[in-house]
């Protein structure tokens, strides 16, 4: 099968030095990938800025920011069986790039800001998806209830839920825990074990699923 899965912070440039992220690693998404690899399945690894090495074998293509991601995640369609978007896709960008380095003396700069486009809905939108779609939900509070809301609203497949505000767990960290929920009103839970592992049962899951759509 054919993988797109996206991973990494985007960011998004205030002026030449200065930019809005987040404190996505990347671990999960790239842990994916290696592990669909590791299945013998292809992968696109479409990644924002991260500071660990993408898998042997995967098709990496670096972005920088939201819609360079966007535009990356389109053009990369083709033939795709499972896409999975596990990217901290910045929610807001400044609505004005500031071409050279905004100065002190000025005083404190206001940024206006303004919504990036969602990625993992306009795949939800697209009238002939002939993949499986799954989003992450990170989450700090009522992570079912949340999560549940991302799988109608962006019309996804599954939505895989983390709690990222639970101490050694999601971002940064090296170990999750995960829970699937699927338009069904089902739920599975991968219960705290290392990224590379979740990863794996994923794979599998995802596959499963994509078979039986
Ligand atoms: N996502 C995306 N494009 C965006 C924002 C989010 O593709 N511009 C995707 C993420 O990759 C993830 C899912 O949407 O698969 C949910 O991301 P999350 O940050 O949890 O949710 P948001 O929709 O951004 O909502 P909120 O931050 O308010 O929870």
């Amino acid at each position: 099968m054919k993988f797109l899965i996206t991973a990494g912070p985007t960011r998004e440039a205030i002026d030449p030095v200065r930019f809005i992220s987040n404190r996505s690693s990347g671990k999960m998404g790239y842990a994916l990938a290696q592990a669909a690899l590791d299945a013998g399945h292809d992968v696109v690894l479409i990644s924002g800025p991260v500071a660990i090495t993408a898998p042997r074998g995967a098709h990496v293509v670096n972005v920088i920011s939201a819609d360079d991601m966007y535009d990356a995640v389109h053009a990369n369609l083709a033939g795709v069986d499972i896409a999975v978007l596990c990217a901290a896709v910045a929610d807001f960008k400044p609505a004005r790039y500031v071409e050279r380095k905004i100065k002190k003396r000025d005083g404190i700069p206001s940024i206006e800001l303004i919504s990036t486009r969602d990625i993992l809905a306009s795949l939800g939108a697209l009238s002939e998806k002939k993949f499986l779609l799954a989003g992450f939900a990170a989450e700090t509070n009522d992570l079912e209830k949340n999560a549940r809301i991302k799988l109608t609203k962006k019309q996804c497949d599954a939505i895989i839920g983390n709690n990222v505000s639970a101490p050694g767990l999601g971002f940064e960290s090296d170990e999750n825990e995960l829970t699937i929920f699927l338009p069904d009103q089902t739920s599975r839970v991968l219960p705290r074990a290392p990224k590379a592992e979740l990863a794996k049962s994923l794979v599998k899951i995802l596959c499963a699923l994509q078979q039986i759509s």
